[in-house]
């Protein structure tokens, strides 16, 4: 098959832009793997791969399709490979399995409510800055064990690391760094039953884990979850202020909630795309990679391909077959889609008991930014008993 090359593409997105971003990616739809000569990751270029079953055959292969290092510390596991791949997710499935997040669902949903007490009289509140930043680094501090006297500087720096760029961002993250490997060491022998004590005092081969490999473990898990949930709630939120049926769905059918949220996930995959490394040549549906190539796997397109979901640009509640791959597959498949998934039900079911109506109160404000797909800001406002 002859390569197909393009020039340029821009997959990272710079912030503030005016347009929605799964909309510039679907500019790509439909087509077989082509070659970027330049782009946001790599120099020298890198595949696109954009169809259904194509990124899921790359990402199921961890063996020839790798996970590339690309921090100063390793983020694990994301970026082990097989069998140690296998062991460090053993070590963290437990505290993120679906009965621990089934077990946490009505402090989940106090804390849902405790954000949305702050401004339901108000009548209006900007989405983003005002309940999805806040809600999930809430329910995730607890979960992972911050002690309670903690948890507010733990939750300012979360907050700053999501807010700032550079210097300021670095800093940030190096301070949870530091508090969580703090928190690791007070648990090494003397667990609480949180993520973290499971962490601190796992084992791997019969041996406890060393302190470094901890902290990078502890730092992954906290780092997966703080832009992921906040940026689904807002493309959430977005589409039911402007869809009146599916805000009445929500109220009318809370049990529907979490098919409605799968399909949210699918139509907005907010980590849009993974990278991988070939270790070897393959020829990939007739097109021939070699070992070293870079591979870029655009989730985005894949969840809307016209041959797995029919009508894929369209919400569609009642999908019988929702195999979206907003979490990945394979190897490296989230390990929090479980406590994601229990989020999204929940501040979708108790928002719309509090606040059953509502809409954007200036859709012009909205901007959206890249890496993980987000907008900067979703003002809304809705009648209030006088
Ligand atoms: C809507 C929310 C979320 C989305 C869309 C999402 C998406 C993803 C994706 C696409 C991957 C990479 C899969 C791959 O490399 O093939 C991933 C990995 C991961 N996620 Fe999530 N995630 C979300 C929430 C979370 C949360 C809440 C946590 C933590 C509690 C979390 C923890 C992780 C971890 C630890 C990994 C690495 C797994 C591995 O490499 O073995 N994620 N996530």
């Amino acid at each position: 098959m002859a390569v197909h090359v393009v020039d340029s593409i821009d997959l990272q997105l710079a912030r503030d832009i005016e347009r929605d971003p799964f909309e510039a990616f679907d500019a790509h739809i439909d087509m077989d793997p082509f070659w970027a000569k330049e782009g946001d990751f790599y120099d020298g270029g890198f595949w696109v791969i954009g169809k259904f079953d194509q990124c899921r055959e790359l990402l199921q292969d961890a063996e020839t399709f790798q996970s590339e290092v690309f921090t100063e510390e390793p983020l694990l596991p994301s970026f082990a490979q097989p069998p140690e791949l296998q062991k460090l997710r053993q070590v963290l499935l437990p505290h993120l399995s679906r009965r621990k997040t089934v077990g946490a669902e009505d402090r989940v949903r106090e804390l849902a409510n405790h954000y949305i007490d702050a401004f339901a009289a108000a009548g209006s509140c900007d989405l983003v800055a005002d309940f999805a930043q806040h809600f999930p680094i809430a329910v995730f501090a607890e979960l992972y064990g911050i002690a309670n006297d903690k948890r507010a500087e733990f939750r300012q720096l979360a907050e700053k690391y999501l807010h700032s760029v550079g210097a300021e961002r670095d800093s940030a993250w190096e301070s949870i760094r530091a508090i969580v490997r703090g928190e690791l060491q007070e648990r090494r022998g003397n667990p609480r039953g949180d993520l973290l004590s499971g962490i601190a005092n796992g084992e791997i081969d019969g041996a406890p884990i060393e302190m470094a490999i901890c902290v990078n473990l502890a730092a992954t898990v906290f780092l997966g979850g703080l832009d992921t949930l906040p940026s689904a709630l807002g493309w959430t939120f977005r589409y039911l202020a402007t869809h009146e049926d599916a805000r009445r769905r929500v109220r009318e059918q809370p049990e529907t909630v979490p098919a409605m949220v799968e399909e949210f996930l699918r139509l907005y995959p907010v980590v849009a795309k993974e990278r991988r490394r070939l270790s070897r040549d393959v020829d990939f549906h007739g097109v021939p990679m070699k070992a070293g190539d870079r591979v870029v796997a655009l989730l985005s397109l894949a969840n809307r391909d016209e041959v797995e979901f029919p009508n894929a640009r369209t919400a569609d509640f009642d999908r019988t077959v929702n195999r979206h791959i907003t979490f990945g597959v394979g190897p490296h498949r989230c390990l929090g889609s479980h406590l994601a998934r229990s989020e999204l039900t929940i501040a979708l079911q108790e928002w719309h008991r509090r606040i059953p109506d509502y809409r954007i109160s200036d859709p012009s404000k909205i901007r959206f930014h890249g890496g993980i797909i987000a907008m900067s800001t979703l003002p809304l406002e809705w009648a209030t008993a006088t």
